[in-house]
């Protein structure tokens, strides 16, 4: 048998929090390495639990797993876990967001933790071949001033950090909290993303591209509720990394039959498949697309768009990003 075009075609990955593809084999064993007694009997006993009703549910049990991990091998062995599994998707460039405050907060040194996610991917950059960029994410739950604080961290590692998000509980904290710190960020160079329209409003997705001056917005669904966001987006040719499963598993669309990446593509937006949080939705790059394919029947025309999408909306140099077109093209897919 043939394999399907999307498991077939090189691709990128612009959506995917590292601490969300923490399997909980791994962190069993990371716990039971760091002396943490994690409150779940057995793997079974934790999986039960990833059934989630909105975001705020998952965020609960994913900020749980983050605090097993201490050092910095726990952080490259986390990244390199997710590495060999985007190498089997045949992902060949990827840009992860992580959560400084996540690990900060509980006293891991920012060093320990940007110093083993980035060794491990030098090292999926050199045996894997996969290139990759770091987003650094604030969480929107906490004051702007907590994101003040922990910037000069990040700027005292931009050489590995290409780029400043936001995540975590998106409803009642829009982006025009996050103004002054996204200001800042964009003089000193770094790209910007933030969430935006996955549970909150399109509101604050105009937030976003007005106040924030993204270059993507990750998500951006409810973008389809306001027909001149819509028309913005398409003019300025902004990215969404929008992300099936997650959509699905926190219940942003009740069924995947349901799921507007058509209804995006038709429109004109630059849209793009990720897998989000993996780990906890049920699967990888490949899941995303082949779930998608089922529900609704992705044609290979739609298939080769959003890979195309992958790579033009990434944060490579453009002649970079020309290279992997050209690759494309020559496997004979486009
Ligand atoms: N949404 C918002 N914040 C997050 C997510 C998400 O899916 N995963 C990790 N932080
Ligand atoms: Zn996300």
């Amino acid at each position: 048998m043939t394999k399907p075009l999307y498991q077939s075609l090189p691709k990128a990955e612009l959506h995917m929090h590292i601490e969300g593809s923490f399997e909980p084999e791994l962190m069993f064993e990371i716990a039971a390495r760091n002396g943490i007694n994690l409150p779940y009997k057995s793997i079974t006993d934790l999986k039960n639990l990833y059934d989630f009703n909105n975001l705020q549910e998952f965020l609960d049990i994913y900020y749980q797993g983050v605090s097993v991990l201490q050092t910095e091998q726990d952080f490259y062995d986390l990244t390199w876990a997710y590495l060999l599994r985007a190498q089997a998707d045949h992902i060949v460039h990827t840009e992860i967001f992580f959560d400084p405050q996540s690990h900060t907060d509980r006293g891991i040194d920012f060093d320990t933790v940007i110093n083993g996610l980035y060794r491990a991917l030098m090292d999926g950059e050199s045996q894997l071949g996969i290139s990759f960029g770091i987003i650094a994410c604030f969480l929107r739950h906490l004051p702007e001033q907590a994101a003040f604080d922990i910037y000069p961290d990040i700027v005292r590692h931009k050489d590995k950090i290409i780029g400043i998000g936001l995540d975590s509980s998106e409803l009642g904290h829009p982006p025009e909290k996050y103004q002054r710190i996204f200001a800042q960020a964009k003089k000193d160079g770094f790209k910007l993303v933030a969430h935006a329209g996955e549970e909150g409003p399109a509101d604050y997705i105009w937030q976003a591209i007005n106040l924030l001056e993204v270059d993507r917005i990750d998500h951006g669904n409810r973008c389809l509720d306001d027909a001149e966001l819509v028309k913005t987006i398409v003019a300025k040719n902004l990215a969404l990394t929008v992300c099936p499963l997650s959509n699905l598993k926190l219940k942003v669309v009740a069924d995947l039959k349901n799921h507007p990446v058509r209804t995006m593509l038709q429109q004109g937006i630059r849209v793009t498949i990720n897998s989000d949080d993996p780990a906890y939705f049920g699967g990888y790059l490949n899941e995303n697309f082949a779930r998608l394919q089922t529900a609704i029947g992705l044609s290979d025309e739609e298939i080769k768009q959003l890979i195309h999408n992958s790579f033009t909306a990434s944060f490579l140099p453009p002649d970079l990003i020309q290279k992997h077109l050209t690759r494309l093209q020559s496997s004979g897919h486009n």
